[in-house]
């Protein structure tokens, strides 16, 4: 599932959503290189974002949703997410009195659309002077829709919820004793079926591309219900590749051995909230958050993003490094199968680090935002 099937027909319709900050900037970057690759492609652009919020208090508005239901592939910039709370948000004029809270957009997008798996390839370029160490090539395979990301949390927690708690379990009787504004709840759903295919989906790319080893990534000695229930799926779901070696991890020794010896690893597949961390971890030692690129993929639809976020900072200055997002239309080529183009394109990001002439602050160089896409786009 990480391969569209290629219409003959090809004039892709792709959504683009700049977003906010510096997602406008490394937008403009990566839509360069793909008019130099000359993709047949028409791009639309979709509102989406912190000003959406604002002014409408949606910051992913419906006629956004409807353009993602008629496109081929989106790319995604970057959003603001800021945890406001219906206090906060009586603040803002336009809001005022609609009891809104914000929920980030891409949270949303990824359940609305059902983008359930979040591909995360962390890749080292030779020549980078920001490899942790050369030859890095890990694949984070993040589940993308259920887990801590579920949404379905309670603060101040309702007295009917601790009498069914307290009900349900003794131990948990203690919460009836408590008043609802002096905890709060946020619940960890993991379904069997989200469970196993995004494991597949892990095992699956690994038999394709020729990978030994799916490391599934978990906390299951202590949370025991849902991380247990993904580590006997992934048991299961093993068996049936039985070319592909499978080990596991808990999220905390993953984290120190993937320092110490990222080359015991391949691909990692993990529920939503560790995949979140492992996958920063990952882009890390491949340079940064400037490298690190993300595809969120589901049967009809994919969106791909550079795993950063707005970095409201830097938003205007045109300063940040492109190449995760450039990575990222890499990425949405492979989806739409144009091969060779994002080949192509890959070749040509390599050779600009490996060259290191054009780089930017967090490279150490001064370069900015478009002469990057520039360089890069002049060796396609
Ligand atoms: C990511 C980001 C998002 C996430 C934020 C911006 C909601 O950190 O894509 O990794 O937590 O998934
Ligand atoms: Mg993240």
């Amino acid at each position: 599932m990480t391969e569209k099937k290629k219409r003959s027909d090809a004039r892709y319709k792709i959504a683009w959503l700049p977003g906010d900050g510096i997602g406008v900037e490394v937008l403009e970057a990566a839509k360069m290189v793909l008019d130099k690759l000359q993709l047949n492609a028409e791009y639309i652009h979709g509102d989406i974002g912190w000003e959406f919020w604002c002014q409408e208090g949606d910051a992913f508005p419906g006629r956004t949703i409807n353009l993602l239901k008629s496109v081929d592939a989106a790319m995604f910039g970057a959003i603001t997410s800021k945890p406001v709370k219906a206090a906060e948000a009586e603040l803002i004029p336009s809001l005022k009195g609609k009891g809104l809270t914000y929920r980030s957009p891409i949270v949303r997008m990824r359940q609305l659309f059902d983008l359930y798996i979040c591909l995360r390839p962390c890749k080292g370029y030779s020549g980078n002077s920001l490899n942790y160490k050369e030859n890095i090539d890990l694949v984070v395979f993040r589940e993308n829709t259920e887990d801590l990301y579920a949404g379905v949390e309670f603060n101040p927690v309702p007295l009917e919820l601790a009498v069914t708690l307290a009900k349900l379990s003794k131990p948990f009787s203690v919460f009836k004793d408590l008043a609802g504004d002096q905890y709060a709840i946020s619940t960890k759903i993991n379904t069997r079926k989200g469970s196993e295919r995004i494991i597949r989906a892990a095992f699956d790319f690994a038999k394709k591309f020729g990978r030994k080893k799916v490391t599934v990534v978990h906390k299951a000695n202590v949370v025991r219900a849902t991380d247990g229930l993904f580590l006997e799926i992934a048991k299961e779901v093993a068996k049936d590749f039985p070319g592909i070696q499978m080990d596991d991890a808990n999220i905390d020794a993953m984290c120190m051995w993937l320092l110490k010896n990222p080359f015991n690893y391949d691909v990692l597949v993990a529920p939503n909230l560790y995949g979140d961390i492992i996958s920063d971890l990952c882009a890390q030692m491949v340079g940064g958050l400037g490298f690190g690129c993300s595809g969120n993929i589901g049967e009809k639809l994919a969106v791909f993003e550079p795993t950063h976020g707005s970095a409201p900072k830097y938003a205007g200055q045109y300063k940040v490094n492109p190449i995760a997002t450039i990575l990222a239309a890499k990425m949405m080529l492979d989806w739409l199968g144009e091969k060779s183009k994002a080949e192509v394109l890959e070749k040509a990001v390599a050779r600009v680090i490996k060259e290191g002439k054009v780089r930017t602050y967090d490279m150490g160089g001064s370069s900015k935002t478009l002469e990057m896409a520039q360089i890069i786009a002049a060796h396609l």
